[in-house]
């Protein structure tokens, strides 16, 4: 199957709508009373699980141990921890976060030439899904793709400004070796060999893409979301968020709560296809963005993912009498055409995997 070659509507950019200074937002972007955001929730930032991984790699083993515990714990009360000591140069993190903070300053006739289609949805865009008429988020993104090689198109990735392919390509090559370390303490805790999850995704054909989502100020940050709330179809996610200005959202039981961002830190969470690699033992946990009316946001969300063509399913090996395979067999190219079809829809997707018992 393939998607539609064209949007069905014409694209406003945010970013623009943002700009010429309105003061109420169009019809589009209102979403339902039951799913606007409770501003008074920002003021509530919460402090989800910090992990400092500098012992990850340790010569000793008790270091390790414990730091993959707290990892362990932390996917299972949370689905989302901050994670500090990873390995990644903090300079290289506010280049990576400035050169995209400059390309959305750019004069919108340069970001354009970059605008994309739901054939690939690489390119500069401004929505998720291809149903008429559907809500539409508050935010402009930019979406490319590093891994596997194959797809990789750097004539793709912004020329402007001038260092940014540079950029680009040095931080998503030390954010796949933090994937790679966060995929083997991943496979551990589950009682799997270290590099099971990291073979399941393809090996050395493993994917990763990368969305760049900026959040323009919005009049009527209590009417509209920015991203609303969905789980990543992926493997797992690494979010470089703004340090100065808070925006994510992480369900807990009936609640929302605001992730407070640690400077330097990088906000990992586990992605659908974890979720079924591991038969429900990890959760991916549902998420969304709120956006507020003094200040922008940015943010860079780097997906880890199995190799497109691979059929992802339970490991055979967590497969007992009593825990049968709770999904069925998919793969990611056909998994990924659910959100970008119908657009973030909660867990909707992975619940409709449950194979009938
Ligand atoms: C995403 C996402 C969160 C954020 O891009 O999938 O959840 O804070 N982003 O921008
Ligand atoms: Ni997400």
């Amino acid at each position: 199957m393939n998607l539609q070659p064209t949007w069905p509507e014409p694209i406003v950019r945010v970013q623009s709508l943002s700009n010429s200074g309105i003061t109420a937002i169009p019809k589009q972007y209102i979403k339902s009373s039951s799913s606007r955001p409770s501003l008074a929730q920002l003021a509530r930032d919460v402090h989800i699980p910090v992990v400092d991984l500098s012992n990850l790699v340790s010569a000793d083993p008790s270091l390790r141990d414990e730091t993959r515990s707290l990892v362990l714990l932390a996917c299972r009360e949370w689905g989302f921890f901050q994670v500090v000591n990873h390995g990644v140069e903090h300079a290289l993190m506010g280049r990576a976060r400035e050169i995209w903070r400059e390309f959305f300053y750019l004069p919108m006739e340069v970001k354009q030439c970059y605008a994309n289609s739901p054939v690939t949805y690489e390119g500069y865009g401004s929505r998720l899904g291809v149903e008429k008429g559907i809500k539409l988020d508050w935010n402009d993104y930019f979406f490319l793709h590093y891994l596997p090689v194959s797809l990789r198109d750097e004539k793709k990735w912004p020329t402007l400004p001038h260092s940014c392919r540079e950029v680009l390509a040095e931080y998503s090559n030390e954010l796949v070796k933090l994937s790679e370390k966060l995929m083997k303490a991943f496979s551990v805790n589950l009682g799997l060999e270290e590099d099971y999850l990291q073979k399941a995704f393809g090996g050395e054909e493993v994917g990763a893409c990368m969305r760049v989502n900026f959040y323009p100020k919005c009049p009527q940050p209590e009417l509209t979301l920015g991203l609303s709330p969905h789980s990543d179809p992926g493997g797992l996610t690494i979010l470089l968020p703004d340090s100065h200005v808070s925006g994510l959202q992480v369900r807990q039981g009936d609640d929302w709560v605001t992730v407070k961002p640690v400077p330097n830190a990088f906000v990992v969470n586990v992605g659908d296809q974890l979720q079924v690699l591991s038969n429900a033992r990890y959760k991916s946990v549902e998420h969304r963005v709120i956006v507020n009316s003094a200040k922008e946001r940015l943010s860079l969300a780097f997906f880890y993912n199995p190799n497109g063509n691979i059929l992802i399913e339970p490991a055979k090996e967590l497969i007992k009498e009593d825990q049968p395979p709770l999904y069925a067999p998919m793969t990611f190219n056909d998994y990924r055409l659910f959100i970008r079809t119908r657009g973030p829809c909660g867990k909707s997707q992975v619940e409709s995997l449950k194979s009938p018992r």
